[in-house]
């Protein structure tokens, strides 16, 4: 019988994740072994197999996103949060497809062809996703294309870089870390949070179009796993790669959900009106939490492209 496979990462100075492919997963602190004997001080170097490889993936994200575990329980959902939350899900979405397309031709010109299928495919998948953030925000009675030209939350322009950064490195490798991050926190939304979001909305408006289809109702659990098993068919050089880059994105992700959790309603409303220079159509306290609660966001740094 073939020996279970175990992949390993080192992902900061001092933390490794260490998964088998028998799903355990932990973290390894390289100084903790004795004498120096530490077999996973260089970096691995064998096949990938499904099971590890999810392992390290989301070991990665959760790792990123420790450093917000103990904050109190996500507020309730506000329209306003919302409306936020699809101005980042359009800006997460717009350049995807190009930027993915650009990674494919230079892996077509790094001799790698199957790395560019596997991009251009998800290329052709994210393509329009733009648009159903545009069409949600129309029909919450936004100005939705000024709103998003003159928007950009502060935590998703630091992801959106990070995503055009690595699209055009010389290897680009690390985009495919970057897409798993956002789609994996996608895929955990799940029929509640969308109907979550639907009770705040006026009667007879439908404005989940994103967010059902960047969930576990739509296309992104799939995209996922297509991801695992892609990245476990990589060269453990790859996957190193791919792995430390799930972990960045992560923590760039935990940031920007700090940032808009420390918001208020009233100064996301603020933000708002300020980029499409008109009072919009909702109360303060729309929806049904109210007053001080303080950014009231379904999730909104996971909405993925
Ligand atoms: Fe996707
Ligand atoms: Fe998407």
């Amino acid at each position: 019988m073939a020996r279970s496979v175990t992949e390993w990462v080192n992902v900061t100075g001092d933390i490794s994740i260490i998964a088998r492919e028998s799903g355990e997963v932990w973290f390894h602190t390289p100084n903790g072994t004795k004498e120096g004997i530490d077999p996973f001080a260089t970096p691995m170097t064998g096949p990938g197999a499904v099971g590890s490889t999810v392992g390290l993936l989301d070991g990665a994200i959760n790792l990123g996103f420790s450093g917000i575990e103990k904050r109190p329980a996500r507020p309730e959902p506000t329209l306003v949060g919302y409306a936020v939350a699809l101005v980042g899900a359009y800006h997460t979405s717009v350049d995807t497809p190009r930027n993915l397309q650009r990674a494919a031709r230079r892996f077509n010109e790094l001799g790698r062809p199957e790395v560019a299928t596997y991009l251009e495919e998800r290329a052709r998948e994210e393509t329009g996703h733009d648009r159903l953030a545009l069409k949600d925000l129309r029909a919450l009675g936004v100005p939705a294309e000024r709103l998003v030209a003159n928007f950009i939350p502060e935590g998703i322009k630091l992801l959106c870089k990070r995503f055009d950064d690595l699209c055009v490195q010389d290897y680009p490798i690390g985009c495919i870390g970057y897409s798993y991050c956002l789609e994996r926190i996608a895929a955990l939304k799940q029929k509640t949070d969308v109907e979550k979001v639907q009770a705040l909305c006026p009667d007879g408006v439908d404005a989940t179009r994103f967010l059902r289809s960047h969930s576990s109702l739509g296309s992104e659990a799939a995209h996922v796993e297509e991801t695992i098993e892609f990245v476990a068919s990589l060269p453990a050089n790859d996957r190193i790669r791919v792995v430390q880059e799930t972990y960045q994105s992560a923590l760039i992700m935990a940031e920007g959900y700090n940032h808009e959790l420390l918001k208020s309603e009233v100064e996301m409303l603020g933000e708002v009106q300020q980029a499409v220079g008109e009072a919009l159509p909702y109360r303060h306290g729309s929806g049904p939490s109210h007053g001080e609660e303080r950014g009231a966001r379904p999730g909104m740094s996971g909405m993925a492209p």
